[in-house]
């Protein structure tokens, strides 16, 4: 398995490209299941995740093609994707690929609309909580889908196909969000959805959607309203900049000192962090062609931050921000109100010299003066990418295992830093 090898303590000058972001284009080709027309995305981000839905989506039959080649021509690091899901082969999704990522469950909500049956293997728990997937259900049945569950998997179907129907979510869900509007874009009728998720990513899905012909207002806010149409046709849309990996990069230049330009980043994905990263001490100049962040003095300010859903400080940059505050002049709380176990890298990152206690879902970091190298393990995406950032400002070596966790959510990250002066490389096994 490949590693990550980090020297830290090299100043971070430059530009980084921003990438399109992950948790943008999952939705977005899991909507393309929608309609026997071409879905066309453009800047779909080179990344495991996109191409193990790829994987599942042609295992429900969806053809695909990069810039009008074929995968084997190019690879994936073309960056538009055409999606043509005209023969749906087959509606179940089998455990060995939805258990890989939990976003594949997602086609619960298209095919079921569009084909009215639909087995999924249920995703299962991953290592930042239980993470249920009872309210996507509990919306399709408001939809009028017959639900069983049976050996691990969930049955869903409908006999006169779905109506539209109001559904409140108990909790905000990105997913839930994401499911129940695709799957009422197909409904007969108006469907009103409550206590919706207001992330850019839900915008960026109902702007595709409406581009293929659905009718859905309100989108961004938390009531969307969809009236239902009897078919979607094909439609083309870029995928939004990755407003995690522009905060996580931020978070890298803020922690190492520097002065980089994040080509690409739109400041309105990330207005609660950018604040957060202001309070810090750095310099954050925004411009139409994207952010730069500047640090002048030589610390960093600690700042308490708590996660929440969209416009709050988001739950994917909670690691990266730790990281950023073991090295703050004083001591920062951290809380975490989104996912009830998402603090596995405060482990690692003592092992490089933080100094991090936990109560409850709060962490008390203290600020230290340096961080030493040291071999690191990660259990999640974000949880990785904290510790490159920790890596980056500690003194001597630094050795990320399992980047597999990386390589699913950043495209290039080393050769992104390393052009930044970082000393950073993939040792490949
Ligand atoms: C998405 C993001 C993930 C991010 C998360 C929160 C993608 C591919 N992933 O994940 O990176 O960390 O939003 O911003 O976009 N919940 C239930 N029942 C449900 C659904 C959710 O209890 O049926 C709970 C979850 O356990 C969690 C909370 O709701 O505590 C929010 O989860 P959710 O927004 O659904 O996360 P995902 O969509 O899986």
């Amino acid at each position: 398995m490949d590693r990550i090898k980090i020297v830290g303590g090299n100043r971070l000058n430059g530009i980084i490209s921003i990438s399109g972001a992950k948790n943008a284009a999952l939705p977005l080709m899991i909507a393309a299941l929608l309609t026997n027309d071409i879905l066309t995305l453009e800047d779909v981000p080179c990344l495991a995740d996109v191409e193990l839905l790829i994987r599942i989506l042609s295992n429900h039959g969806v053809d695909y093609s990069l810039n009008g080649q074929r995968e084997h021509q190019t690879g994936f690091y073309s960056r538009t994707i055409h999606f043509n899901a005209r023969h749906i082969v087959t509606t179940t999704a089998p455990y060995d690929l939805v258990s890989k990522m939990r976003a594949s469950f997602w086609v619960i909500g298209p095919l079921l609309a569009r084909v009215g049956e639909v087995g999924v293997s249920l995703p299962g728990g991953c290592a930042i909580g239980t993470r249920p997937v009872d309210f996507i259900l509990d919306g399709l049945r408001a939809l009028g889908a017959e639900i069983n569950i049976e050996n691990g998997y969930v049955h869903a179907r409908t006999i006169k196909g779905l109506r539209g129907a109001q559904y409140r979510f108990p909790k905000v869900t990105v997913g839930g969000t994401h499911v129940l509007l695709m799957a009422a874009t197909l409904a007969q009728g108006d469907t009103v959805l409550c206590n919706t998720a207001c992330e850019p990513e839900v915008i960026n899905l109902a702007t595709c959607l409406n581009r293929m012909g659905a009718r859905i207002t309100g989108a961004g806010t938390s009531e969307i309203q969809i009236t239902g149409v009897s078919s979607l046709s094909g439609a083309r849309i870029k995928v939004i900049p990755d407003r995690i990996e522009i905060g996580t990069y931020a978070m890298a230049v803020t922690m190492t000192g520097g002065d980089v330009f994040l080509k690409g980043a739109d400041p309105s994905l990330l207005c609660a962090v950018l604040q957060t990263l202001r309070k810090t001490g750095t310099e954050v100049i925004e411009s139409a062609g994207g952010i730069r962040i500047r640090c002048t003095g030589d610390s960093i300010q600690p700042v308490d931050i708590e996660t929440q859903s969209f416009p709050g400080f988001p739950t994917d940059l909670q690691a990266q921000f730790m990281g950023l505050m073991t090295r703050a002049k004083g001591i920062s709380h951290i809380t975490e109100t989104i996912f009830e176990n998402r603090f596995m890298h405060v482990q690692e990152l003592s092992r490089l010299g933080a100094s991090i206690s936990l109560s409850g879902q709060t962490a008390t970091v203290a600020g230290v003066d340096r961080l030493q190298g040291a071999q690191v393990m990660a259990t999640d995406l974000r949880a990785s990418v904290s510790l490159v950032i920790a890596g980056l400002a500690a003194e001597g070596e630094t050795v990320v295992n399992r980047v597999y966790h990386l390589d699913r959510g950043f495209e290039r990250l080393e050769e992104k830093l390393s052009r930044c002066g970082a000393q950073i490389e993939r040792v490949r096994r």
